[in-house]
């Protein structure tokens, strides 16, 4: 993918705010659309096969309200499902810009299988919607006849789609963990990337939700945005309200120990409050989730239907803005330098000749602060109390940051910072300037 990262050019702090807003929003589109898809074909699916087994024709005319409902059309498949996720790898490879690792080329193969994986339930889709569907009893076997033939082939394409769907998640799910991991993160192979404990919790989270969400979906389109259609047939309502409303139910039930433990799973330098809030914010719209689920099914509250749609998207939007956040801190540190690096491609374009030099309080405030403070001691020892052994030595300093070695038994070993020569010595210039400061 080296041939994207040639494509764009260092961005300012201010531009890559901008971007992690742009990338949360078209993520918002991309993943509550994609797995309701998911959700609708796979349920679509499964009530085909059940309508083969027991010719109720509540089952025909389940699956086919289904995905004709839940997939919307192309169109709207391109608008929420393609664009998105291309917007999303532009973004990303400005973001990562210079340190790729395989978060773009995640999202590109991820691309790949949702562009067939779509192509593939549409066909589905029309070849599904198109069969026309008689209702009234004495017609049943003729009509069930009519439908065998030409149907069930064609929903093997729906059946190879959902599977191409699936391994487009799952490549999307790793390239998001990747990337919310970025520090802590090492390429060891598509296989074991795919295969990381955290890669299949979060994949797991995905698939769950999309099994709450597209029942609610459904039941958001069938009891509110069509309710005036369906009050003909109120025995088909209270059929297909009760199989969402379980099936939503008993979805999402998991969903808040999944993302408890996804939460638990970041390292502590990736960890934050906000980080917890979000998670915490989408755990209690699950559980007010559970509660209009239960109110459906037991109290036929239909007025609910549409109310638990919008609460699950919500749930869904605050775990993506959560992994922004969760991104933004993880990749803090390779962010600060290329905004360096377009500070220094500013000043030479302004032609201020000077290169701009790496700013060292800037790094040692994402890289040493963690554990060092300058007048006392914490993870680490006081500058202040160590730095007089190194004046005039400031050879020796940067020698031991580039490569700690063990000096004080009072203290753990300090781990190595793993810094550029340049950056080395910008942050060893930082602290011998304090030090002088503080000595005067
Ligand atoms: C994960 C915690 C941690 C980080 C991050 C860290 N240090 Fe340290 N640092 C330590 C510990 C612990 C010691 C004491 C090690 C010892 O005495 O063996 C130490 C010791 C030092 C010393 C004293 C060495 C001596 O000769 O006594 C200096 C100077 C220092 N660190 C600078 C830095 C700078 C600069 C950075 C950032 C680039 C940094 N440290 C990042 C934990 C850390």
């Amino acid at each position: 993918m080296e041939f994207l990262d040639k494509l764009v050019l260092p961005q300012s702090a201010e531009h890559i705010k901008l971007l992690h807003y742009i990338l949360t929003l078209v993520l918002a589109l991309f993943v509550p659309f994609i797995s309701v898809v998911f959700g609708g074909t796979f349920s679509s699916i499964y009530f085909l096969k059940r309508f083969k087994k027991t010719e109720n024709p509540f089952y025909i005319k389940f699956s086919k309200e289904l995905i004709e409902n839940l997939t919307v059309n192309p169109g709207v498949g391109i608008i929420l499902g393609l664009i998105p996720l291309l917007t999303a790898i532009l973004i990303f490879v400005q973001l990562l810009h210079t340190s790729l690792i395989q978060t773009v080329s995640f999202l590109i193969l991820s691309f790949v299988f949702v562009l067939a994986a779509l192509v593939l339930i549409y066909i589905y889709r029309y070849s599904i919607t198109s069969v026309k569907l008689n209702d009234s009893d004495n017609n049943k076997n003729e009509n069930s006849l009519s439908i065998s033939n030409s149907l069930y082939l064609k929903s093997n394409y729906g059946k190879i789609g959902l599977i191409l769907l699936f391994v487009g998640i799952w490549f999307y799910v790793a390239a998001i963990t990747s990337a919310t991991n970025f520090s802590s993160w090492s390429f060891t192979g598509v296989i074991t990337s795919l295969a990381a404990p955290k890669v299949l919790l979060n994949f797991l989270i995905f698939i769950v939700f999309a099994f709450a969400l597209s029942n609610a979906a459904f039941l958001f389109i069938h009891l509110y945005w069509k309710r005036r259609e369906k009050t003909s047939d109120s025995d088909y309502t209270k059929f297909m309200k009760d199989i969402c409303s379980k099936a939503g139910l008993r979805a999402s039930l998991p969903l808040p120990v999944l993302i408890a433990i996804n939460v638990f799973s970041f390292s502590e330098t990736t960890l934050s409050g906000s980080i917890f809030i979000y998670s915490v914010v989408s755990i209690l719209l699950i559980f007010l989730s559970y509660h209009l689920f239960y109110m459906i099914l037991n109290k036929n509250e239909y007025k609910f239907g549409s109310l638990i749609f919008f609460i699950l998207i919500f749930g869904w939007v605050a775990l993506i803005i959560k992994d922004q956040k969760a991104m933004t801190n993880a990749t803090e540190y390779h962010s600060l330098v290329l905004s360096t690096d377009y500070d220094k491609m500013l000043a030479e374009l302004k032609g201020e000749g000077t290169i701009a030099v790496l700013n060292g309080k800037e790094i040692y405030d994402v890289r040493c602060a963690s554990c060092h403070k300058f007048d006392q001691k914490f993870v680490g020892p006081a500058h202040f109390d160590v730095l007089p052994k190194y004046e005039g030595k400031e050879g020796q300093l940067i020698a031991y940051i580039k490569n700690p070695v063990k000096v004080d038994p009072a203290y753990p070993p300090m781990p190595n910072p793993g810094l550029t020569p340049p950056e080395v010595d910008a942050v060893v210039k930082y602290l011998l300037e304090e030090y002088n400061k503080h000595k005067k």
